[in-house]
């Protein structure tokens, strides 16, 4: 090699080794940011204690949830077809975290029953519903004795929600996003209110109905895949002359049930139980009833243009494309004025089984997306102008997470 290439070899090997340093300066400072952050470390720690009020029993309530859960599973059309089928996830997650529930319904163990409700969003009840897997160790959250970058990750995230839902409803009182302590919520302890992850995300679409439905004296809101019930908790807590009508899977309206029942106590809340199905009026029910809770199967039954606007949030998203036309199919037809829909921007492999990478960044960046079905309605046969003009597409916030606070 002649004098010049020697040169010019040492040069790129001198600056590689400084890039190499800066790289590894780089992520030094980021690991020591992310697990020496004692002040926040200590909030989700408070945000975690156990808040667990000794409930008073409710067998009557329990053998009703029994009964209905029951019941919805007895009518529910073996013949349905994928439209109405469950993804593999999800068929997962009911036989990782769901299974002791619905054991005890089997065993009609209304005890029981009441037991793993006490703690609700600990024992994986509310794991499928974005708040993260309490108890596990090498999970996503790993809260309890998981590591630190795991739960500055969490942490960072509850905060850049935090962030983007402030600047989107101007709020600053941390209190709108407070639920009632039941099943043994825990979060993020942010300015004297224990925040659960899913609060902005979830407290935004209710500010957002309630801005678009403002001019309704008596407003209808649909939801299909409402998870345990928040939105619907926010809605009807803040607004008056609304009617929530949410249709999922049992085993999920089953949560949403015990919760909003509990957090809900003054407003009427509809489900089926036994004999019910074959007078059912809908229209009716629309007239009698705070809270309408069907299972999904019967939302080709809801009478046409009967809600104002209807809700998806992560959930659409998670469904084949099948379900995804059928169930469009229907929110066009159900629904008078708006679709608001929030869903991953892409499906992350091995999200629930945890063999592939989960990137943290791309969830947040997924969650507070629009995502491909809007891209694949657009390319539906059915399409048409109608349609898009009631589809409601709230500002796209693409921007991955900056890291948030001191
Ligand atoms: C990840 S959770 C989202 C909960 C809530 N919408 C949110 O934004 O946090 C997905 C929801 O979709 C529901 N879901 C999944 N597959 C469904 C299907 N085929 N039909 C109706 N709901 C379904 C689940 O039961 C669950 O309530």
């Amino acid at each position: 090699m002649s004098t010049q290439g020697i040169t010019a070899w040492l040069d790129r090997a001198t600056r590689n080794l400084a890039l190499a340093r800066a790289r590894a300066a780089q992520w030094v400072a980021f690991y020591r940011h992310y697990t020496t952050n004692t002040a926040k470390l200590d909030a989700l720690k408070q945000g975690c204690e156990s808040r667990q009020p000794q409930p008073a029993p409710q067998p009557d309530l329990l053998a009703r949830l029994v009964e209905s859960y029951l019941v919805e599973t007895s009518l529910q059309p073996r013949d349905a077809g994928d439209a109405y089928a469950i993804c593999a996830e999800l068929k997962e997650v009911i036989h990782r975290y769901w299974e002791p529930y619905l054991s005890a319904i089997e065993r009609r163990d209304a005890q029981g029953l009441q037991q793993l409700f006490n703690s609700f969003f600990r024992n994986g009840g509310a794991t499928y519903f974005g708040i993260g897997d309490f108890n596990s160790t090498h999970g996503r959250l790993g809260l309890q004795d998981g590591n630190r970058l795991l739960k500055m990750s969490y942490i960072n995230r509850v905060l850049q929600h935090l962030e983007v839902w402030s600047s989107l409803t101007g709020e600053r009182q941390y209190d709108r996003l407070g639920i009632p302590s039941i099943g043994n919520p825990f979060g993020y302890l942010h300015d004297g209110q224990v925040i659960l992850s899913v609060a902005p995300r979830v407290h935004y679409y209710s500010v957002t109905t309630a801005q678009l439905l403002a001019h309704r004296q008596r407003r209808v809101v649909a939801e299909i895949g409402g998870g345990f019930g928040l939105y619907a908790y926010y809605l009807l807590r803040d607004e008056a002359n609304t009617t929530y009508v949410g249709f999922d899977l049992p085993e999920s309206l089953l949560m949403a049930k015990y919760f909003l029942l509990n957090s809900l106590p003054g407003k009427s809340c509809f489900f089926l139980e036994e004999g019910c199905l074959d007078a059912l009026d809908y229209d009716a029910l629309l007239h009698a009833y705070d809270v309408i809770l069907l299972p999904h199967y019967l939302l080709p039954r809801w009478p046409e243009q009967s809600v104002d606007l209807c809700l998806n949030s992560a959930s659409l998203g998670e469904m084949p494309s099948g379900s995804v036309n059928e169930y469009l199919r229907h929110i066009d037809r159900i629904t008078r004025t708006y679709f608001l829909h929030e869903n991953y921007r892409q499906r992350v492999k091995g999200y629930w089984t945890g063999d592939n990478g989960f990137v943290d960044n791309d969830y947040i960046h997924a969650v507070l997306t629009t995502h491909s079905a809007f891209e694949l309605m657009t390319r539906e046969q059915h399409w048409d102008e109608t349609l898009e003009a009631r589809l409601y597409r709230k500002p796209e916030l693409s921007r991955v997470p900056a890291e948030v606070g001191g």
